[in-house]
């Protein structure tokens, strides 16, 4: 039997891992979030006390570490070395250092294979910044789902406003429009829409309109081929 997968793509903040979470719960696909497992090599940096920009200290903690991912009652938890560590990298700071260990290139070629194998055990949908480009180029559906710079920095400051985090919107917004010229102009599978990729911009839509979307594009995309 060949199983469907589904890339999703697009720049943090646009409601991505959301959506594709709801998406896969509905048509019953394995949701697979691959930033949590760069965050996991991120937390993995930052106990050790590596600055962000050692590229060098970043590749030397790869011998030494093992990221898994593992679901309970069909929720993602990752794994450092056994460990569940599926809160401690949904941080600010850990952000950024999921962001900086992204962007060497040993890290990628670290978990492709572990991502690609994903993709052959079972139906998945699967979201990232490079799926649709380098982890699944074939997959049957793949879309780019994005927002505004300032509708994601408007959706971020809420959530963490609600989480009783003291921080401004400027510095959201900030935080954002770093992440994605990171993200973007990397030498290594920067973040960019897969030609093939269906474009969903989400600036105007809320979060039961994005998933239906999503939703729709999938059933098309499946139904054609
Ligand atoms: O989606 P997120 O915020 O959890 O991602 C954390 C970081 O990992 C983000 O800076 C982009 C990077 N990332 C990546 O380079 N490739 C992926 N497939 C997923 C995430």
């Amino acid at each position: 039997m060949k199983y469907v997968s589904v890339a999703i793509d697009g720049p943090s903040g646009a409601g991505k891992s959301t959506v594709a979470r709801a998406a896969a719960a509905q048509l019953g696909y394995v949701y697979v979030d691959t930033g949590a497992m760069y965050r996991t090599i991120g937390l993995a940096v930052c106990r050790r006390g590596i600055p962000g920009e050692d590229t060098e200290g970043i590749r030397s903690v790869l011998p030494d570490i093992r990221v898994g991912i593992t679901y309970e009652n069909g929720a993602q938890h990752v794994l450092l070395n056994g460990e569940d560590v599926s809160s401690e990298i949904r941080t600010p700071e850990i952000a950024y250092y999921a962001s900086r260990v992204s962007a060497v290139p040993e890290v990628r070629e670290f978990l492709l294979n572990t991502q690609r194998d994903m993709a052959k055990n079972g139906n998945i949908l699967m979201d990232g910044r490079d799926i649709g480009t380098v982890i699944l180029p074939d997959a049957p559906v793949k879309i780019f789902l994005t927002a505004s710079a300032e509708s994601r920095a408007e959706r971020r400051y809420k959530e963490l406003a609600e989480k009783g985090q003291q921080v401004t919107m400027e510095s959201v917004l900030h935080d954002i429009n770093e992440r994605d010229r990171q993200d973007m102009n990397r030498a290594i599978a920067p973040l960019r829409q897969a030609e093939d990729a269906v474009l969903l911009d989400t600036s105007a839509l809320t979060l039961e309109e994005s998933i239906a979307s999503v939703l729709r594009i999938i059933r098309e995309k499946t139904e054609e081929n």
